[in-house]
């Protein structure tokens, strides 16, 4: 196990008779020596071809990377000591699972019988025991990609590189194996970067999360500071499901508060959001701005004695999933949606009030779509500043 470096990191695909293709643009990243990183984006933002650059099976166009401190990025992929398992499994089809699975350790010269425990603790753990004398062309794709994470992970390498590796597992065997993957990986202090489309499974195996858009990193933090911290629109409107309500405005000081006027389309006045105490000085008067609102963090109805700005809407929608409920909420000519944990007895057509709790709050520049605000931070900072009130009064 290694930490691992990516400098500056750029990929560009150069095809005959087309335009070449910059797949990562400057990406640079640190993963600490036992380290889970997860990175996630959008379909075609760069994910497997970041990850291909690091196992040496693509040329890096510009930058370096290296594991520890030594330069990898001019190396073969034999020599650098970097395990793979591939989003298209890439399993060699003539060689039954298990030998599939102890391939890189016999062609490291581990002995048979040591080679042969391995590949059994690992097929157990992956719940593919069975399926050890068979061939991969006889295999479910499911059973075929646990194959190949099985042959990523059996290894001694310095880093471990996962794309997509649960993707086609059905829900509960995936919720089952991530638990046990965790945990292997932390045991066996795995240096790590997997890719995945689930943001559960982000949220639950990694330590910090790269999130890219366009072949560039847009931020790198803990599963809690992207969701509350996020950096800009992107991140905010990527993390987090349902995805986060995004509404454009204005901030205007009406003498006592500063509050964001939420337009829509036609310019028209649609209601007006209270921002936290503390916000004023923060951003300026009449700033054209996006308004982000987590539904998670808006309160329906009741709100259990907390003091929160409340707006008045209608009801137009209800669906109780078995553990939350989702509210659509027209207010003002915009639809907002809010999440519940509990079941929330708000009818259709109906009113309802909606509790805009700070931390629900963001507030992203209309131009470079960079954070302004977190409704959130605010709050927290003026609590502290309460709490030196008495040096004030003294
Ligand atoms: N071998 C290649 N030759 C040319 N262009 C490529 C090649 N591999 C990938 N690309 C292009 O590079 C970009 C990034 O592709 P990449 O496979 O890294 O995306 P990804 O984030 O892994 O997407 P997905 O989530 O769909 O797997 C895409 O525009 C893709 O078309
Ligand atoms: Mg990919």
């Amino acid at each position: 196990m290694a930490s691992l470096t990516l400098d500056r990191v750029t990929k560009v695909y150069q095809q005959k008779d087309l335009p070449p293709t910059r797949a990562v643009k400057d990406f640079s990243l640190s993963v600490k020596d036992g380290e889970i990183i997860g990175l996630v984006g959008s379909s075609g933002c760069g994910k497997t071809s970041t990850l291909r650059m690091i196992a040496g099976l693509e040329s890096v166009t510009e930058g370096t990377i290296r594991v520890g401190d030594r330069p990898i990025h001019h190396l073969k992929a034999a020599e650098r000591n970097v395990a793979m398992a591939f989003e298209g499994y890439a399993l060699y089809p003539p060689l039954r699972v298990s030998d599939n699975i102890a391939f890189s350790l016999l062609r490291g010269r581990m002995p048979k019988e040591k080679a042969s425990e391995r590949v059994r603790m690992i097929a157990d753990l992956l719940e593919i025991s069975d399926i050890l004398p068979l061939y991969p062309p006889n295999l479910s794709g499911g059973q075929q990609q646990r194959v190949s994470l099985a042959r990523a992970l059996v290894r001694d390498a310095d880093v471990f590189l996962l794309d997509e590796p649960m993707s086609q597992l059905e829900p509960h065997l995936r919720a089952k194996l991530r638990a046990r993957i965790k945990d292997y990986l932390i045991e066996h202090k795995m240096t790590s970067v997997f890719v995945t489309h689930d943001q559960t499974e982000a949220m639950a195996l990694a330590d910090r999360i790269a999130v890219m858009s366009e072949g560039v990193l847009q931020q790198l933090g803990s599963p809690v500071e992207l969701k509350e911290r996020p950096t800009n629109l992107f991140v905010a409107s990527f993390i987090g499901e349902p995805t986060m309500n995004l509404l454009k405005g204005q901030t205007a000081d009406d003498g006592g508060t500063l509050q964001v006027v939420v337009e829509d389309e036609q310019g028209r006045r649609a209601f007006a959001i209270p921002l936290p105490p503390g916000a004023r000085g923060r951003v300026p008067n009449g700033k054209r701005v996006h308004v982000g609102l987590r539904p998670h963090k808006l309160i329906v109805g009741e709100t259990n004695g907390r003091s929160v700005p409340r707006v008045y809407g209608t009801v137009v929608s209800n669906q109780w999933l078995g553990d939350q409920t989702y509210v659509g909420i027209e207010i003002g000519g915009c639809l907002v949606l809010a999440v519940a944990d509990q079941h929330v007895k708000a009818t259709v057509d109906t009113q309802v009030a909606l509790g805009l709790a700070p931390e629900a709050l963001h507030l992203f520049d209309v131009e470079s779509e960079i954070a302004l605000l977190h409704g959130g931070d605010v709050a927290a900072e003026s609590q502290t500043a309460l709490l030196h009130g008495g040096d004030v009064a003294s």
